[in-house]
């Protein structure tokens, strides 16, 4: 289902992107531009304005263990739906995260690899990052019921 250029442009995202960077700046922006989805991260502290969450260790912390969980998905393209069953158990059963919000981190993992691809992020470079961002949300859905 993935053609050789969806494939390589997943895997070369992926080795570019800094974890650390983009993990941490799209969560923020999730927990700024749509702050209902603060809702679940209310252990991790002070998350009251966009200055405090984009300072905020945990969010940091977080937003790089969210693009492990990617790279998972990157090294396991053909069977995305396996590789995230317990992820998405965990996020259904555990932390009754509305599925809706899956998407809003996407849209805002999708503008800032943009930013940070720039002109590089051509629209066929765009269309292989968000099919695959789709079967990632589609396979964290999978367990809710
Ligand atoms: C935990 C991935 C979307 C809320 C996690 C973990 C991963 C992950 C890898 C750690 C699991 C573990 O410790 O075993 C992802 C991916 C997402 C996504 C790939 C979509 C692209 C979301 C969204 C929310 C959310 C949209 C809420 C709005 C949480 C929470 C935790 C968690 C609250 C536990 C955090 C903690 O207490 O340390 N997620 N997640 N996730 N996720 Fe997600």
């Amino acid at each position: 289902e993935w053609t050789d250029f969806e494939r390589a442009t997943i895997q070369e995202i992926f080795s570019k992107i800094d974890s650390g960077v983009v993990g941490p700046a799209a969560l923020s922006r999730c927990l700024i531009v749509y702050p209902w989805t603060q809702r679940y991260f209310g252990s991790f502290g002070n998350l009251y304005n966009a200055a405090a969450i984009t300072s905020n260790p945990k969010v940091a912390a977080h937003g790089k263990v969210v693009i492990g969980g990617l790279e998972k998905a990157v090294k396991n393209m053909d069977d995305i739906k396996t590789t995230y069953k317990d992820l998405s158990v965990l996020h259904s059963d555990k932390l009754r995260v509305d599925p809706d919000n899956f998407n809003l981190l996407a849209d805002c993992l999708t503008i800032v690899v943009a930013s940070q691809m720039g002109q590089a992020f051509t629209p066929d470079v765009q269309a292989a990052f968000q099919k695959f961002l789709a079967v990632v949300v589609a396979s964290l859905r999978k367990q809710y019921h």
